[in-house]
């Protein structure tokens, strides 16, 4: 039995003092769940976020790292200092961070890709990394909407995991958490139909079968993400590969992720 998890990606919202009332408001209304719940702040709220969080069931994650743990790297976070602030998980490969943004913004014209410049190889070092400071990497895939138009969805999909997976025993690949959001679902309110999402979890599952075997396929947790609500959550964590969500806006209020987390039940 895989342990569901409801993961909160805050993403560039809430300053410290906004990112502590919404934990203290969730605290309560996430005790006693069956779902393992993670909210994952940004950098400037982790430090107290995390101390709020102690001795309840609720884990801190983190949006991203790099993977040197220390050195002149300008404006970067390490795994050492995630794992020193209680930080358990990290999310890798976003498809913000990798620059692939679902609604494009008024203004941004460059290429995104350049700015924010995960690639495939940058998160299969981001990933190694983590679980060298023993943190657990909540690895992101997912086509944009250009891609599922020309029906190249399972391809990228299986590249970007199977690159991600790189160099990983079957034994900590059992560990990973591999969340799959479709960029077109990401912020725009169209969420991915659940039999079809569930499709798209079942050929993640497939891919790391081929690569590492059965066991580490079946034990893997697979997260949609992309406009999970209260009213959606349960219909898509009914389907037999989802094992949670990775929630955007709908975690920045306490009562609609709580709802989402007891979707779960
Ligand atoms: P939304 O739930 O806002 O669509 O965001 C999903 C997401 O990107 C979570 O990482």
């Amino acid at each position: 039995m895989r342990t569901p998890i409801i993961a909160g990606n805050w993403k560039m919202n809430n300053t410290v003092s906004q990112g502590l009332s919404l934990v203290e408001e969730l605290k309560p209304l996430a005790e006693g769940s069956r779902a393992e719940v993670v909210v994952c702040p940004p950098y400037t709220a982790l430090h107290p976020v995390g101390e709020a969080l102690q001795g309840t069931n609720i884990r801190l994650g983190a949006q991203n790292l790099f993977w040197q743990k220390s050195g002149a790297y300008t404006g970067q976070i390490s795994g050492p200092m995630l794992k020193d602030v209680g930080c358990d998980y990290v999310i890798l490969g976003h498809s913000e961070s990798r620059g692939r943004f679902g609604v494009e913004e008024e203004g941004m014209t460059e290429d995104l890709s350049q700015v924010f410049g995960d690639t495939d190889a940058s998160v299969n070092r981001k990933a190694h990394a983590a679980f060298e400071h023993g943190l657990t990497p909540i690895l992101c895939c997912g086509e944009t909407l250009a891609e599922r138009q020309a029906e190249a969805t399972d391809a990228i999909i299986a590249r970007q995991v199977q690159q991600a997976l790189q160099g990983f025993s079957a034994d900590q690949v059992r560990q990973i958490v591999i969340a799959y959001e479709p960029v077109w679902a990401i912020g725009t309110g169209e969420v991915c139909e659940s039999g079809e999402a569930n499709r798209v979890c079942g050929h993640i599952r497939s891919t790391v079968e081929s690569l590492h075997g059965s066991e580490a396929a079946q034990a893997v947790r697979i997260q949609y993400g992309g406009s999970v609500k209260p009213d959606n959550a349960a219909e898509l964590l009914g389907q037999e590969h989802i094992d949670g969500a990775l929630v955007g806006g709908a975690s920045l209020k306490a009562n609609d992720f709580a709802a989402i987390v007891n979707a779960a039940r």
